[in-house]
């Protein structure tokens, strides 16, 4: 039985003053939660605000993005030990924004969630094809090789803590969501992906939460999938309402 996880990407939105906020009017509403984990991943100066207004509650806070080295001369850059250092139980890695603005490969994510393992991190790796992948039939193929490269060199015990996260790219902020049938099929590739890396012990019990457009209209029936083991929220999950509604979704 795999826990539900639904993670919030707030992506280039709020500052530490929104993120108090958020916390404010979110925390009440998810009080009772208890079929599900929550994670929330904030923009890198919210993390402090964020760690510190949710302290004492089982929610989780996450960076969206890390490089694999621990320090060095690496302007701009933020190091797996400075997330735990502030808090972070989770890291974000491969995001398709990522991939598509600032140059991540397949390579950079594998070396990244090495390293977020390594310094003790829950990563979520996005993993997705995009519009002309699916068209040309190519999504099992894409995700196959998004997967076998980003799980090399890692070992089954490694492993453990990793999150996958399947967000076809053309689903990201569109508003177009991939319906249930699709996003388990492609779980369902996923998984035999991890099942190859890590055997097919880890792989089932290995969380792939869907992205892409997720809503508090589309998140139940999303998430009543029984491949779909939660979400990973964008735009859904600025607002407190809206996301806590997300979460009450995937309880059934
Ligand atoms: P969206 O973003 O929910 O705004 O489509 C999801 C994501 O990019 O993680």
């Amino acid at each position: 039985m795999r826990r539900k996880l639904i993670a919030a990407n707030w992506k280039m939105y709020k500052t530490p003053e929104g993120a108090r906020e958020f916390a404010a009017a979110f925390l009440p509403l998810v009080k009772n939660v208890h079929h599900a984990e929550i994670v929330v991943c904030p923009p890198f100066v919210c993390l402090p605000a964020m760690v510190e207004a949710l302290h004492g509650t089982r929610i989780g806070v996450g960076g969206q993005n890390m490089l694999w080295e621990n320090e060095g001369a690496y302007t701009g850059e933020i190091s797996p030990g400075m997330l735990r250092a502030v808090g972070c139980s989770h890291v974000i890695i491969g995001h398709s924004e990522r991939r598509q603005y600032f140059g991540e490969t397949d390579d950079t994510v594998n070396r990244k969630l090495r390293s977020a393992l390594a310094a003790g991190l829950q990563p979520i790796v996005c993993v997705g094809e995009v519009l002309q992948e699916r068209e040309a039939g190519l999504t099992e193929e894409v995700l196959a090789r998004q997967c076998n490269i980003a799980f090399s060199e890692i070992s089954t015990l490694e492993a453990a803590p990793l999150i996958v996260a399947y967000e076809p790219v053309w689903a990201i902020g569109t508003g177009k969501t991939a319906t249930p049938e699709m996003a388990a099929d492609a779980h369902r590739v996923l998984r035999a992906e991890a099942a190859k890396a890590f055997g097919d012990e880890r792989a089932a019990n290995l969380r792939i939460l869907y992205g892409g457009s997720v809503k508090p209209e589309n998140a139940k029936a999303l998430m009543s999938e029984r491949e779909i083991d939660g979400a990973l929220v964008g735009g859904g999950s600025l607002d407190p309402k809206s996301f806590a509604t997300i979460v009450a979704a995937g309880d059934f």
